[in-house]
């Protein structure tokens, strides 16, 4: 099964960007850690970040066009795009969003994600551990038994 595990504007500086906040797990870590569960689990994860609205645009419509299942971090999208959350509104598979920080224990204009409405599920506050969580949800739910066993 294929997984797009896609990141909003300025994850791409993980590991230097507040490590007080998201840790010192970089970038690269992150997507090496995805793509190893991925496998693990044997799901087909694909790992993309971008700072442009309009290539995340795209790319959730490639995963709508491909029924294919979502893991998304919208970053500080999450608080404004209602044109991420319209293109997520168009996904076909599950979306499970994730962030790394609890949103709801920081500033007040992190407390609403307009992306939730629309996802499967959220995943909150765990570090990058929720992206680890996200794909082992996806995994299980495309195939419960396998997985259990
Ligand atoms: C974030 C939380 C957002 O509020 C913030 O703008 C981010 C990252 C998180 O992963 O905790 O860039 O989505």
């Amino acid at each position: 099964m294929r997984v797009y595990v896609l990141n909003g504007p300025n994850l791409g500086r993980l590991g230097i960007r507040q490590v007080d906040v998201y840790g010192v797990t970089g970038y690269a870590q992150l997507v090496a850690d995805c793509e190893r569960h991925g496998r693990e689990l044997g799901l087909d994860v694909v790992v993309r970040q971008t700072d442009a609205e309009h290539e995340m645009l795209a790319w959730l419509h490639e995963a709508a066009d491909e029924a294919a299942a979502v893991v998304l971090n919208p970053a500080a999208w999450s608080h404004y795009s209602i044109a991420v959350r319209d293109a997520c509104a168009m996904l076909r598979g599950p979306l499970v969003e994730v962030h790394i920080s609890n949103i709801h224990a920081r500033e007040e204009f992190r407390h609403h994600s307009v992306v939730s409405a629309v996802a499967t599920g959220v995943i909150c506050g765990l570090g990058v551990d929720g992206y680890r969580l996200a794909l082992h949800h996806l995994a299980q739910r495309a195939s419960p038994i396998r997985q259990s066993e």
